[in-house]
């Protein structure tokens, strides 16, 4: 990937590579004085939290805690065990507070008139929207008002899906604020995908919008919606709510589809807050792991809100004046917390932006950072790589002086795009804030404080307060110094998941079983001199698409239900742009004929199945798969192959027919 991306730049200037080469020998960044004088955090001060954080955890985030509006104060603070046979995951667990509170109320005495949510639309010549701490604090308590009147409990599932609009926003506070937990369902997943996550939670609403836009082009949202409800297992719901945004008409279904705007009417600007304990759910956010359907990740109330809030404000050194622009879908954790959890917990201004970063030109994010005046900017290495394949001059056009802080987040960056982002769109002038966490950690874990910590381009750093980082090795022995291994987190932080829906077991099986007393983050990881981490990607079947996880178990089954297909297997492969690709080798039936047209359908049928987020990268036709004597697929010899690191294919003798992979080699030379 690295020596893809230099090549493309060798098609420009010598000039231009000799910077590359030089800035290549740079490999720290200090936090530049100029920043250090006014961060939040300085280096010292970031040092005492690690260590007051570790020593004595209570204490620590009792004050952390004290800056929030709660009900009742919690008395007990952590009380928490990753040991098997004493489990427990409980956090201020007798403080009661309402999450929607802390992010609307609590604001409106000083911050009443501040701008909560700008609105840039798909089409840039579309107006931007904009809603302040109050107007927000009203739509929201009117939409609680009218769930309630839906019929919606404390404790009922509510689904979302919703293009990226201030009412995606909306819905997740008015969930929080009548204590109804909210499950949000990315726009790039298909009818199925809504269906099984429907189903699993047993959602009693949707909150749906008649279409979304990306790139001039429209998806059916509603339609989408319809779809999934035709679908078995999808019964519990009982109402559909529809916004309208954009122009398409929709079928309505009376009596159970509702227009948005209809049943907001009349409703009352304000809404009783439902007191909730610190533990009740806050939401559910469906993930891909390594085996079956993805899980619903069940986040919790005091926990998590504090702990989104709390990296918010320390990582990105946020100040009241900041306009913040995290470029993620609601639909995804990124979006939950940094979008709106987090910021709004801190009356910070979000910028919400329905669009993508290549339409209708390679200059759009700059524009839009331009236009709003963004100070700081959250978005993905894909987003980066992407943009950077177009060159400097459509960023160069742009003035981009309002920026004073960039983030990453999903993914590795690799130092090329990392230098890119710092030097081209930064001007030299902004620190990155390279983030490393997961749906199931709530927030950042790993990251730079901006202002505190110098930065190694490709490393996430160090661990943010509270956060203990390990290594083991795959025995479970954990590794000192200097030294590579799987990364595990040896005690709670506030965020953590506290089950997957409907299934602790499962919860217990996938995170806490692999190193027993552990939380296993099934990512690799390297530890430098200085204590740095340096995240080297999934070591399990989970494949990490444009920062975007699909489990292969998942992609293996869709591919299956082709009539077609005997069997598939999934592996992921280095990709420029999107960090890594998917690789299929499908083994049809017996007398099928292989063939282009084929190919093609098995990609439409996952697309089908799963969403437009899942696409097939390359397929390839395999005769027969490799197998141990025992029936399981030797993944490490498909991935290697798909590597095209046929050299390095290691061990072949346990399989049962070794003569299966010369095929598979002599193809994927052909391929
Ligand atoms: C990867 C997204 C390297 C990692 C917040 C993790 C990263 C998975 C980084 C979680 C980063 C996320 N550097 N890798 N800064 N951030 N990852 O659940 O493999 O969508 O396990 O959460 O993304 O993806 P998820």
């Amino acid at each position: 990937m690295c020596k893809k991306s230099l090549a493309a730049h060798g098609s420009q200037s010598p000039l231009f590579l000799r910077r590359v080469r030089m800035s290549e020998l740079k490999s720290l960044y200090e936090v530049a004085d100029a920043f250090a004088r006014d961060a939040n955090v300085s280096k010292a001060e970031s040092e005492v939290r690690y260590r007051r954080s570790v020593l004595d955890p209570e204490a620590f985030w009792r004050e952390v805690a004290q800056d929030f509006e709660w009900l009742r104060a919690p008395t007990r603070i952590k009380n928490t065990s990753f040991d098997l046979n004493d489990f427990r995951i409980r956090w201020f667990e007798d403080g009661e507070m309402n999450v929607s509170v802390n992010c609307l109320d609590r604001h409106l005495a000083d911050n009443g008139d501040k701008t909560a949510i700008i609105f840039e639309s798909d089409d840039p010549n579309a107006p931007a929207r904009t809603l302040t701490y109050k107007e927000l604090h009203a739509e929201v308590c009117k939409l609680g008002n009218a769930l309630r009147n839906l019929g919606v409990q404390k404790g009922d599932r509510v689904s979302i899906y919703l293009p990226m609009i201030p009412e995606a926003a909306i819905a997740m506070l008015a969930c929080a604020r009548i204590g109804a937990v909210h499950s949000v369902i990315f726009g790039g997943f298909s009818a199925n995908s809504i269906a099984d996550r429907v189903a699993d939670c047993g959602s009693k609403l949707i909150i749906t919008a008649n279409e979304g836009a990306r790139a001039g082009k429209y998806t059916p949202l509603k339609k989408n919606v319809d779809d999934a409800l035709n679908l078995p297992g999808t019964t519990s719901v009982q109402t559909v709510l529809v916004v309208r945004h954009g122009p398409s008409t929709v079928d309505m279904q009376m009596p159970r589809d509702r227009w948005y705007d209809a049943v907001m009417d009349g409703q009352p600007e304000t809404c009783a807050p439902e007191p909730m304990n610190a533990e009740d759910p806050l939401f559910i956010l469906y993930t891909s792991g390594s085996t079956g359907k993805p899980k619903g990740v069940l986040h919790t109330t005091a926990g998590y809100l504090i702990y989104a809030a709390y990296t918010f404000k320390t990582v990105f050194d946020q100040k009241p004046d900041d306009i913040f622009w995290c470029t993620a879908d609601v639909g995804w954790i990124t979006g939950h917390s940094y979008v709106v959890y987090g910021p709004m917990a801190n009356a910070a201004t979000v910028l919400m932006f329905e669009g993508v970063p290549s339409w209708p030109n390679a200059s759009r994010f700059w524009e839009v950072v331009d236009k709003h005046k963004v100070t700081i900017f959250y978005t993905a290495p894909t987003a980066i790589r992407a943009l950077m394949r177009e060159g400097d001059a459509p960023v160069k056009r742009t003035s981009r002086k309002s920026l004073r802080l960039l983030g990453s987040v999903g993914e590795p960056i690799n130092p090329e795009a990392w230098r890119w982002y710092y030097d081209v769109v930064g001007d030299a002038r902004c620190p990155i804030v390279d983030t490393w966490w997961q749906t199931e950690t709530g927030g950042i874990l790993i990251s730079p404080i901006a202002g505190a910590t110098a930065m190694k381009p490709g490393s996430a750093s160090l661990p943010l307060p509270g956060v203990q980082p390990a290594l083991v090795d795959a025995a479970g022995t954990l590794l000192t110094g200097e030294a590579e291994g799987n990364l595990v987190i040896l005690d709670a932080w506030p965020g953590i998941m506290r089950t997957v829906y409907g299934d602790h077991q499962r919860f217990i099986e996938t995170y806490f079983k692999t190193y027993p007393g552990m939380y296993f983050t099934s990512d690799g990881c390297r530890r430098d001199a200085d204590g740095y981490y340096w995240i080297t990607g999934r070591v399990d079947d989970v494949i990490n698409v444009s920062g975007h996880r699909l489990g292969t178990a998942e992609l293996e089954s869709a591919i299956v239900l082709h009539p077609s297909v005997s069997e598939a297997a999934v592996v992921g492969y280095p990709h420029d742009l999107k960090g890594q690709g998917v690789y299929a080798y499908v083994t049809l039936k017996e007398g099928v004929e292989a063939d282009d047209a084929l190919a093609k359908e098995i990609v439409a049928l996952v697309r089908k199945e799963i969403g437009p987020i899942a696409l097939l990268d390359q397929l390839q036709w395999a005769p027969a798969l490799p197998k141990t004597r025992s029936g399981k697929i030797m993944r490490r010899i498909l991935r290697k192959i798909a590597e095209n690191a046929t050299d390095q294919l290691g061990d072949t003798s346990t399989l049962a027919d070794p003569a299966v992979v010369d095929q598979l080699v002599a193809d994927r030379k052909n391929h």
